[in-house]
């Protein structure tokens, strides 16, 4: 092999090893929600968003909370309407793009993007909660909403129902819920 052969190999072998970490990189985070027990990054229509928050009546009074906020356009778009919005992403590049978003939409300083697990984020601090989860997750959902969430709270999800509360509404795959108060019995 002549040593031109030999050199260009080199350069195609480091070129792909960068390639291959690049992606890596760069995908990774987009796996996580597997490891993590939650949905892949499917944002909402735009109009599906506002149809959520019409149906928790959210506004300058509201406290919201987005489970799983992806690229950020529900906090963003709640907080549009005046409302404190937060979101909980564990992908670390949907979280920085949800910051970005707030920012160029002028509602940096009304919103909140933490980077970090749904599942041990404490959501007793909020009077509305969304979701757009997938089916297999929804009753273990329930059962931590129903654990922290005050009596009254209103949650709205997307395209999948919770196993066991009855939703008061629903509109077009819409479905507003009002966290029961807990049984006598429990
Ligand atoms: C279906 S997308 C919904 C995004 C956004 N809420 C919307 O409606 O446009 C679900 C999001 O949840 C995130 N996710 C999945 N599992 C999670 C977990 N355990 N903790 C935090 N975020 C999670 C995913 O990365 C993804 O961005």
């Amino acid at each position: 092999m002549s040593p031109f052969t030999i050199a260009f190999l080199t350069l195609v072998l480091i070129a792909m090893l960068f390639i291959l970490v690049f992606a890596a990189v760069l995908l990774t985070p987009f796996a996580l929600p597997l490891l993590a027990f939650g949905a892949p990054f499917i944002p909402s229509a735009g109009k599906t968003v506002e149809r959520m928050l019409d149906a928790a009546s959210v506004g300058p009074t509201t406290r919201l909370l987005d489970l799983g906020s992806g690229d950020g356009r529900i906090p963003v778009a709640a907080a549009k309407r005046g409302a404190r919005a937060d979101g909980i992403e564990v992908n670390p590049w949907l979280v920085w793009v949800s910051r970005q978003r707030a920012r160029l939409s002028g509602v940096r300083e009304l919103t909140a993007f933490k980077c970090g697990n749904l599942w041990t984020y404490d959501v007793s601090a909020y009077d509305v909660v969304t979701v757009y989860g997938l089916g297999p997750i929804m009753g273990k959902l329930e059962q931590k909403l129903l654990r922290e969430l005050r009596p009254g709270t209103r949650v709205v999800s997307q395209a999948f129902h919770f196993p066991t509360w009855r939703p008061v509404r629903e509109d077009r795959g819409v479905m507003l819920y009002v966290v029961p108060k807990p049984s006598v019995a429990a």
